[in-house]
């Protein structure tokens, strides 16, 4: 520890030395920037005629929900034909509704590193969202980013890697709103941890505020506004407002980040939603580029204030928001409803959503109409749920047990593995700290999670293939079981009854890690003594095969025993869990998925942590929650580099198949000579910035081969060093900057090609607050996970 701790100490800060005085305020970047529609010119034109016969009042009710049926409500106006708008969660599935599909979440899809999975999981849902009349979803996650492991939501996102996680959720964005319906991409921004993401109250009555995330601003814009741009540029409707402070200032009302690097910067065209309950002023926020306000509660008869509704007519009644403003978040909110045509025949809001909300009925000029209700499921969806979670499924260990090769005698041991006794939404609802010890878990909790109509568990799955093999299948679910009884269970002795005889040709082991939103996790190692029945299992049976689900990272302290032969990571993995787990053990699919961050040795080496104390908890300081990112853009993988990789177990990008792949002949070209070092000023701002940063400077090929004797899917990655090329201190070495996911008969070679855009090769130039090329020759590395290079070459 006091070895990583000096480390620590040479990298504080990224760019410089930590001093929190400067983190104290955020600047005011005023006023709120007009949408031009640009992109959206059509709908545009429509939105204006659409606001012109608006009164003010409906203006301001337009723009503040109420409640109804959906998550979020916004007000229809029955003399414009306007039904209003249905605002869902979450990011894997329409949750407040019955027949409904359940995804993969977006950490599996993050492991895919298949842009075509990410789109066509984004459609999916997307359709899903329509079918139930629900023309806005809440989701996908770009933040958090996952900068702590430990961070309860970070599953929901796709990965700890600001380029995955911009290819991510600029794909999704792009599926969803194929689909027809606006994207939501949250949570803007520095969310990165769950804990005091809301104010408190101190036992004294004191408000302690929410705890305010201090960021400085380089690493702000290369890891964390990062993957928001490619969302944005995709055209997401929408972008959802964070809970937390930045630098002292409510994420829903930080004019700098809104304003300022969102609006401008960036181009935003769409709107700023907040998330639930995170407006904490009323004219502050209208002024720092808030758009809509969610839940909102117009001030009739909710209970909570939303601080606009009646109080924005009034601001702007006596002069102190100009209407103009409030007429562009009108705009801004109507211009994406008109883009995507949900004025022509969007289905009315399934009525199963508002028995399951408890509202029915707004309180404020127009009551929703309700639709049937509708089963959105489709054979396609579930197929695909099955495919993308076993094709997402990271193989981390296997000296050779896997695939299996028809068992006659399996043994299954350990509480993920069957169903979940206390309901089939109880196993992802509410903000709990955990979870009832026996199931399955095919989903995170909170607002991202999903109501199952149905779901698979990996016992009855095996169960079903076994019975084709007529092979026997054994298990015992209870962990405390296995461990009390230990190795009677596997090795049977006469006077044990909990005993699998006679000993099983493979003994499948389900462990598992919670996580939910509201709460970060507590531990990175497997609940429930997940370490213990393993170890146990083990002890006595030579061919133990670990199946982990949930959160990761997760520490995988048996990795190195002799018996446990194939470890895989199927995290949250959706409905079709078991069939998806049975696909990979049998062979019928080869998994592809690559870690979407680093799994450490220990718990002990991972950083960074979340911030959390006795003392703050007990504090009743209003400004006592403080989280400096002093790692600067040293997170995850970059991080553990800092160590030499000393602390890794398993690496970014890391994922075995089935298969054996090779690289060759990396080829790099220029595709614009002597490119300036910043972006052509004169290049015109579109959604997702300077449009001369999203100009293609060189492509690099390389050839990839399957080496062995099963199909398979390979997925090179290539990594580029800005450090070595005169970046300035505080720049990673390697940054991964392209991937792709190819599929290769045995002996099969193809060609992947990766294209190198202007930002993804320029670091964020604080001075001049714009993007920079490094003056030399940039570095760059293909393989097939982090740290390890198949081939290597340079950009010039
Ligand atoms: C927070 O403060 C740091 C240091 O002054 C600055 O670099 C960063 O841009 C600020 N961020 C916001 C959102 O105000
Ligand atoms: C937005 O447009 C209105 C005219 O519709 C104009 O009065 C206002 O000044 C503009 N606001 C900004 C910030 O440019
Ligand atoms: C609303 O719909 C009705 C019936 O389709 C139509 O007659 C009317 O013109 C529409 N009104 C507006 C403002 O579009
Ligand atoms: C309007 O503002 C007042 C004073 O801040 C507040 O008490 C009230 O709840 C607000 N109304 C709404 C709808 O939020
Ligand atoms: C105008 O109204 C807003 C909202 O009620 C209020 O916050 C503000 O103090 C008022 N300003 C004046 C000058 O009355
Ligand atoms: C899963 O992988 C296979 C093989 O690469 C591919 O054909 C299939 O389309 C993938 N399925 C999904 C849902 O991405
Ligand atoms: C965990 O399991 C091991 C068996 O490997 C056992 O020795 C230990 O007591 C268990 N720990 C707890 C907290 O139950
Ligand atoms: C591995 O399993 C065998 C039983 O098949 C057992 O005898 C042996 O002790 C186990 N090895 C370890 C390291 O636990
Ligand atoms: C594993 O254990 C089985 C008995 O359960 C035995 O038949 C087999 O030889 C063992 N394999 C190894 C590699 O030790
Ligand atoms: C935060 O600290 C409190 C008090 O020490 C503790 O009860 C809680 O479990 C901690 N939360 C996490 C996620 O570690
Ligand atoms: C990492 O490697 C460098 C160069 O080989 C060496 O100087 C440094 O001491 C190493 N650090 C650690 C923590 O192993
Ligand atoms: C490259 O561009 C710079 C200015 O951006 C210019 O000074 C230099 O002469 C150019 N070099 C060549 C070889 O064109």
């Amino acid at each position: 520890m006091a070895l990583l701790a000096a480390l620590a100490a040479s990298f504080v800060g990224g760019v410089a030395a930590w001093d929190p005085s400067l983190y104290t305020s955020s600047p005011a970047v005023l006023p709120s920037p007009n949408t031009t529609g640009i992109g959206w010119e059509e709908a545009f034109a429509k939105a204006k005629d659409f606001l012109a016969e608006l009164t003010l009042e409906e203006k301001t009710a337009l723009v503040t929900g109420t409640t109804g049926p959906c998550a979020g409500n916004i007000i229809g106006i029955e003399r414009l034909n306007f039904t209003g708008l249905c605002l869902q969660d979450g990011p894997l599935a329409i949750r407040q509704a019955t027949y409904a599909s359940v995804f993969p979440a977006g950490v599996n899809a993050g492991a895919s590193f298949d842009r075509e999975l990410l789109y066509k999981r984004g459609l999916y849902i997307g359709e899903e969202f329509k079918g139930k009349g629900s023309e806005i979803m809440l989701g996908p996650v770009a933040g958090p980013l996952g900068r702590t492991p430990w961070g309860g939501r970070n599953w929901e996102g796709f990965g700890a890697d600001p380029y995955l996680s911009g290819i991510a959720n600029a794909e999704t964005v792009r599926g969803i709103q194929d689909a027809g319906v606006q994207a939501t991409t949250k949570h803007y921004i520095g969310n990165e941890q769950e804990t005091q993401r809301n104010p408190s109250t101190a036992d004294d009555g004191t408000t302690i505020e929410s705890v305010s995330t201090n960021i400085d601003d380089r690493t702000m814009h290369e890891l964390y506004v990062f993957p928001f741009a490619d969302a944005v540029r995709a055209g997401s409707a929408s972008i959802m407002c964070s809970y937390n402070r930045l630098n002292g200032s409510y994420g829903c009302q930080n004019s700098k980040m809104l304003n300022g690097v969102l609006k401008e910067e960036l181009g935003f065209q769409g709107y700023v939603m907040s998330d639930w309950g995170a407006v904490h002023s009323g004219v502050a926020t209208i002024e720092s580029g808030l758009d809509m306000n969610m839940p909102g509660g117009i001030g009739f008869t909710n209970s909570t204030p939303s601080f606009w509704g009646a109080n924005a007519t009034a601001a702007v009644t006596n002069g102190t928001i100009p209407e103009s403003r409030i007429d562009d978040m009108v705009l801004r909110i109507m211009t994406p409803y008109f883009h995507l045509g949900q004025d022509k025949s969007f289905p009315l809001v399934d009525k199963s959503s508002a028995d399951i909300n408890g509202v029915a009925k707004s309180n404020f000029g127009y009551d929703f109409e309700l639709g049937p209700i509708v089963d959105v499921r489709t054979e396609e969806h579930t197929q695909f749920i099955r495919e993308a979670a076993a094709n997402s499924t990271v193989l981390v260990k296997n000296t050779g047990s896997l695939p299996l090769k028809k068992p006659k005698n399996i043994a299954v041991f350990g509480n993920d593995a069957g169903d979940f006794v206390a309901g089939l939404y109880s196993l992802t609802a509410g903000f709990s700290a955990d979870t009832v010890e026996q199931g399955t878990l095919a989903s995170g909790g909170g607002s991202g999670t999903g109501r199952f109509s149905y779901l698979v568990t990996p016992l009855e799955a095996i169960k079903a293939k076994a019975k084709e093999d007529g092979a026997l299948v054994q298990f015992i679910l209870d962990n405390e079981v296995i461990t009390t009884d230990g190795i009677d269970t596997i090795i049977p002795t006469e006077d044990t009854m909990d005993t699998i005889v006679p000993p099983a040709d493979v003994c499948l082991v389900f462990i598992k890690s919670w996580a939910t939103e509201g709460y970060d996790r507590a531990t990175l190692e497997p609940q429930h003594n997940g370490t213990g029945v393993v170890n146990t299992v083990a002890a006595a049976c030579n061919n133990t095969i670990v199946i982990h689900n949930g959160a990761g990272p997760v520490i995988l302290p048996f990795a190195s025993h002799p018996n446990v032969t194939a470890i895989l990571l199927s995290h949250f993995p959706g409905q079709e869990s078991g069939n998806s787990l049975v696909d990979v053990l049998y062979g019928a699919v080869n998994p592809s998925g690559h870690l979407p961050y680093t799994i450490p040795k220990s718990e002990d080496v991972a950083s960074p942590r979340i911030v959390n104390s006795t003392a703050l908890v007990e504090t009743t300081d209003p400004n006592a929650w403080q989280d400096p990112f002093t790692e600067g853009l040293f997170i995850d993988y970059r991080y553990y580099a800092l160590q030499n990789n000393s602390a890794v177990a398993y690496p970014f990008g890391f994922g075995l198949s089935y298969t054996s792949f090779a690289l060759a002949d990396l080829a790099v070209s220029a595709l614009v000579s002597n490119a300036s070092a910043l972006p052509d000023a004169s290049a015109p701002i579109v959604p997702g910035g300077n449009k001369d940063l999203w100009t293609p400077l060189y492509t690099a090929t390389a050839s990839v081969t399957n080496t062995g004797d099963v199909a398979g899917a390979a997925v090179p990655q290539l990594y580029v060093n800005l450090a070595a090329a005169g970046a300035p201190a505080g720049t990673p070495a390697w940054q991964l900057r392209g991937f792709d996911r190819v599929d290769l008969a045995p002996g099969e070679t193809k060609t992947v090609e990766f294209e190198l855009l202007r930002r993804d090769l320029s670091f964020w130039d604080v001075e001049a607050q714009q993007w920079r090329l490094p003056s030399g020759t940039i570095d760059v590395q293909v393989g097939f996970q982090y740290g390890k290079a198949e081939v290597t070459g340079s950009l010039a």
